[in-house]
């Protein structure tokens, strides 16, 4: 029984056809103007907009009805389409040709104002957004954006299917999976003082899905990791988990191109070329200071190292004997900086972990050189031989360790490049980094720790330093990059129980604490485990970059604040303290 008139049609779809036909429009009122004889209303829901008219000689009630309508009400309209007269068309609405002339209208339920206008470009704090989440969805671009996600979700379940991959969905509940992160937590009730964690990722049952013959795997499923939040990140995010059997790097990852390849094509008709370059590790760390490279412009790193190793300058000699490095990014045009923009410059390299800052001004012949008490005249002419320069440029130089001085480096290329615009907005750059460390120490807790995870194959070519030289392993892991951003991760696993356990020794997990914690995985691969590798996309971080979104919390519905709140229902909060007692839990 319909208790209001229900929609003919939707508000993106009238157009001049339609003209001279009765038709019904349900949506909220967007905006509304008394011209005094005439009221006109645009209507909009998630197809699109219409503009309605209420008129007295049309109808007098509807008229008399829409006097009192405000924005955001609801309502059901009936009339008929009109043609807009001659110059008041509008051409960037699809359904700008056309009029409503309503001659029954139905108030479907009427709404308070509105803390912010809903429409695109608004100048309003994201926390206001996130509170009024039900309204910031409303506007056009929310809605974009959340329709590229439900294709992306389409596009990657159809690409699966006709791979012959098997979407299996794996527990939220489960035992703690150590992938780096901090871990959630819910009590059991049943089993006092257990817990179960939420899912880092489904890592372990991928892998034990694969023993299970299950061959290839994928699943669009939810991850949760207490860790601290940026732009880029959420404490509960998507991925497109993804494992398969009998195979090796290059069969992941050409499926991975594969996928990648009609979400471009699916999304932004864009065909990317195959296959993605790819990189060494060292090679991104070399050239660009990062793991995640944003190879859409230079500026590239180069080391100085040999240049100033026999210079009198005892920062630059110390740091090369030590086995550090100093390295230069050559800025163009930047070489009449003054005193005060180079101060902060200076910070800005401090606060990514510098020491200090060096600096060249390159006017034609005379170089001007923050540390020339230090360096001799030829030994500055030669720095900024080395690094490339010519007339008008600046160079700055950092040394330290490795990695941390071209970590800091990597961050003083990308932050340059983003001041001077040297960034193509519409190039696509996909890239593969691999050959990962297998392993790196960790000085907080004294041991090595796996870069990837625990699960990632040493590369066959350097077992024999797995004892000697752990921090020389290579690790059989690979990364997709897109435009600087990690969007993907994989790697081929051990799939033998002696060489898993020895994993777990080198990560200083003894065969005790190995078997209470992952004794299911090692058992299982007693019985027969095929060699088998998979990858993960970050489904969010994808669609933030694809939509042109600043954060990935544009394209997820409801997401958690960088404090890790959800403002609009106020999570987390307190709770009854007699669930607490019933879960065995005191408040300390
Ligand atoms: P990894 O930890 O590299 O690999 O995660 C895979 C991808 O998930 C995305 N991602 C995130 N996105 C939003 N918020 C976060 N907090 C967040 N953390 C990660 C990234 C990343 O590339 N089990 C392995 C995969 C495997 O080996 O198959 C894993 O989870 O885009």
């Amino acid at each position: 029984m319909a208790t209001f008139p229900k929609r003919t049609h939707t508000c993106g779809e009238l157009r001049a056809a339609h003209v001279g036909k009765d038709v019904t429009l349900t949506g909220w009122v967007q905006t509304r103007r008394d011209l005094g004889g005439v009221i006109f209303v645009d209507l909009r829901d998630r197809f699109g907009k219409t503009q309605i008219l209420f008129a007295p000689q049309v109808d007098q009630a509807a008229y008399e009805g829409a006097k009192d309508i405000r924005s955001e009400y609801v309502l059901s309209v009936t009339g008929r389409v009109a043609p807009r007269p001659e110059g008041t068309e509008n051409p960037e609405l699809p359904t700008g040709t056309v009029d409503v002339e309503v001659h029954s209208l139905v108030v479907l339920n009427k709404a308070e104002t509105p803390p912010f206008a809903i429409e695109d470009d608004i100048d309003v704090n994201e926390d206001i957004r996130l509170r009024y989440r039900y309204l910031d969805l409303r506007r056009p671009v929310m809605q974009q954006n959340l329709a590229t996600r439900h294709r992306g979700y389409q596009i990657t379940r159809s690409y699966f299917d006709r791979n012959d991959f098997v979407e299996v969905e794996t527990p939220i509940l489960m035992k703690s999976t150590p992938e780096g992160a901090r871990d959630y937590l819910v009590p059991s009730r049943i089993h006092h003082g257990k817990f179960y964690a939420l899912p880092q990722s489904p890592q372990t049952y991928k892998q034990i899905l694969m023993v299970s013959g299950f061959d290839r795997y994928f699943q669009i499923v939810k991850c949760f990791r207490d860790e601290d939040l940026r732009a880029d990140r959420q404490p509960e995010f998507t991925q497109i988990d993804v494992e398969m059997s009998f195979v090796d790097e290059e069969d992941v990852m050409s499926t991975a191109e594969g996928l990648a390849a009609d979400i471009f094509k699916g999304i932004l008709g864009v065909d990317v070329p195959r296959p993605f370059e790819r990189m060494s590790y060292r090679e991104a760390m070399n050239r660009f200071g990062s793991d995640k490279p944003d190879t859409r412009f230079g500026m590239e790193i180069r080391d100085c190292s040999e240049v100033v190793a026999g210079s009198g300058f005892r920062v630059f000699q110390e740091t090369v004997a030590k086995g550090g490095i100093v390295g230069a990014i050559c800025v163009p045009g930047l070489a009449d900086s003054t005193r005060n923009q180079m101060d902060n410059l200076t910070a800005l390299a401090k606060s990514m972990g510098a020491g200090g800052l060096v600096y060249l001004k390159v006017h034609g012949d005379t170089i001007e050189c923050s540390a020339e008490k230090f360096l001799k005249p030829e030994e500055v002419k030669a720095i900024a031989v080395w690094a490339g320069a010519v007339a008008g440029d600046l160079v700055l130089l950092i040394s330290g360790p490795w990695n941390k001085a071209l970590t800091i480096l990597g961050g003083l290329r990308l932050e340059m490049a983003g001041r001077l615009n040297l960034i193509p907005r519409d190039a696509w750059n996909l890239l593969w980094v691999t050959d990962f460390p297998l392993l790196e120490y960790s000085e907080e807790e004294k041991r090595y720790v796996a870069v990837h995870h625990p699960f990632t194959a040493p590369h066959p070519d350097d077992l024999a330093l797995l004892d000697s030289a752990p921090d020389k392993v290579r690790a059989r892991a690979y990364d997709l990059v897109l435009n600087g951003n990690e969007i993907a991760g994989g790697s081929i696993r051990i799939h033998s129980t002696e060489m898993q356990s020895r994993m777990f020794r080198l990560l200083g997990i003894d065969d005790e604490s190995a078997k209470l914690k992952f004794g299911f995985m090692l058992d299982a691969f007693k019985y027969g485990a095929p060699p088998h590798g998979g990858i993960a996309f970050g489904l969010d971080r994808i669609m933030m970059l694809l939509t042109g979104s600043r954060s990935i919390r544009d394209v997820i519905a409801f997401p958690k604040t960088s404090s890790a709140m959800s403002l609009m229902d106020d999570a987390p909060s307190g709770v009854d303290p007699r669930q607490l007692d019933e879960l065995h839990i005191r408040i300390v």
